[in-house]
């Protein structure tokens, strides 16, 4: 299981079909907001003949969950959750998410898939710096990393001064851990006189939080980690239902036999041949005590055909939420685009905020951006002037001291919304 099967495309589609039949039925089955779902739209799950079928189901949502706070999702007895995890979000209820323990183990078996499809191996150190706890990062890398037969660092997230120490002294091949806080690990490395190329890592596994290729040119380059992505989200499971090739780095091959994308039009919400950009949509094959049908992430991205593994289609690298757009007098732009010019500026660093206010009537946005040294505030008109080039908006560019700006130990927040 630590491998994926070795199926084509069809005898994979039909795998597929069988399992969304069966999650469709226990949704309904045991789900009172499914049930009232399905009839609300008018469909029930015997109607579906073909995986394209599908598409006449009715969306799940955050506010879904929310509404169903804390067990109301769960399709099974709370006797049978062996565990619960929980996303914070910015307001309201966290939303909840349970597990049987046959979802646990696929969800080992996933992350063992993911870790190794990175680079890892049986036998490798694994230092985990994902935050454990409610959060699906650290327990998810866990249990995957032990899964494959590796040693595990259960390091978490914060320390920053210990984390280097243990890196130096327990020699992990593996580190993962949010890219931004990969970084903030880079920049102690770098007070303390450490030099990453020194240490034992090799692959990164950088997921949680949308980073860019110019992230990933900038982070392989000072450290000489293969920086690898991984993508995932508590509602669907956690990290593990994408993952990089370590090899070709080239996206996130879906795996398919337990998660069926879609990607869909985000206003008319009518999903979108393969190729396509749009919102990624998850429904859930195995999953037991929470099954999700069609799960709106809000993640922007596009299906391509599977590459490393040619069975499972991979979703382009995630650059943008669709909460995390900034309508800046009218152009969209989302920090993954501000991110790629700052690393295009030498002497400014990849830790930066932007920060909108509406002093009149118009938005504006402000870059804030550390600079690698003493600031040079000749590095704000270059980055300004890139930024109105190929953004096509204008923006105030603040470059700022090193560490100026908060680290941040997980996800790095990159919008601050100051509009009134
Ligand atoms: O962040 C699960 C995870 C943990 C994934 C560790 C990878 C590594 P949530 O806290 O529920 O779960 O947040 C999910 O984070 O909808 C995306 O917006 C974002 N996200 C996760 N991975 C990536 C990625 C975990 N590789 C939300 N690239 C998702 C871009 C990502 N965004």
């Amino acid at each position: 299981m630590t491998v994926p099967p070795d199926l084509g495309r069809p005898e994979l589609e039909a795998l597929q079909l069988e399992r969304l039949r069966a999650t469709l039925r226990a949704a309904y089955q045991h789900v009172p907001h499914y049930r009232r779902a399905f009839d609300e739209a008018g469909v029930r799950p015997d109607d579906l003949a073909s995986l394209a079928d599908l598409a006449r189901f009715p969306f799940t949502t955050k506010a879904d969950l929310r509404a169903n706070y804390p067990f109301g999702m769960f399709a099974v007895p709370r006797e049978q959750v062996v565990r619960v995890h929980a996303s914070s979000g910015t307001t309201g209820k966290p939303t909840v998410v349970g597990y049987t323990q046959t979802d646990v183990d696929t969800w080992a078996d996933l992350m063992a898939r993911s870790i190794r499809a990175a680079g890892g191996r049986p036998g490798d150190v694994v230092h985990v710096a994902y935050g454990y706890g409610l959060f699906t990062g650290g327990l998810g890398a866990h249990y995957g990393a032990e899964r494959l037969g590796c040693t595990v660092v259960p390091v978490s997230g914060g320390m920053t001064e210990r984390q280097v120490q243990l890196i130096v002294d327990f020699a992990p091949r593996v580190i993962m851990v949010t890219p931004s806080y990969f970084l903030a690990i880079l920049d102690e490395m770098d007070r303390q006189g450490v030099d990453p190329r020194s240490t034992a890592l090799e692959v990164g596994i950088f997921g949680a939080e949308p980073w860019t290729d110019q992230m990933r040119r900038a982070v392989q380059e000072r450290s000489g980690v293969r920086a690898v992505d991984i993508y995932g989200l508590s509602e669907v499971m956690g990290p593990g239902v994408s993952q990089e090739s370590g090899e070709t780095q080239d996206g996130l091959h879906v795996w398919e036999d337990h998660f069926l994308p879609e990607i869909v039009d985000p206003v008319t919400l009518q999903p979108v041949p393969d190729g396509e950009p749009g919102e990624l949509v998850f429904t859930s094959l195995t999953k037991q005590a929470m099954p999700v049908i069609r799960y709106r992430t809000r993640d922007l991205s596009r299906l391509l055909p599977g590459t490393a593994y040619p069975t499972f289609r991979r979703m382009e690298k995630v650059t943008g939420r669709t909460d995390d757009m900034m309508i800046v007098r009218g152009v969209n732009v989302f920090p993954s685009q501000v991110e790629e010019q700052i690393l295009g500026v030498e002497g400014l660093t990849p830790h930066y905020l932007c920060v909108l206010t509406r002093p009149g009537t118009l938005d504006e946005l402000t870059v804030q951006v550390e600079a690698a040294g003493p600031p040079d505030p000749g590095l704000g008109g270059l980055l300004a002037e890139r930024i109105k080039q190929r953004i096509g908006v204008t923006a105030r560019v603040e470059v700022l001291a090193p560490y100026a700006l908060e680290r941040s130990l997980g996800k790095a927040k990159r919008i601050s919304d100051r509009r009134q």
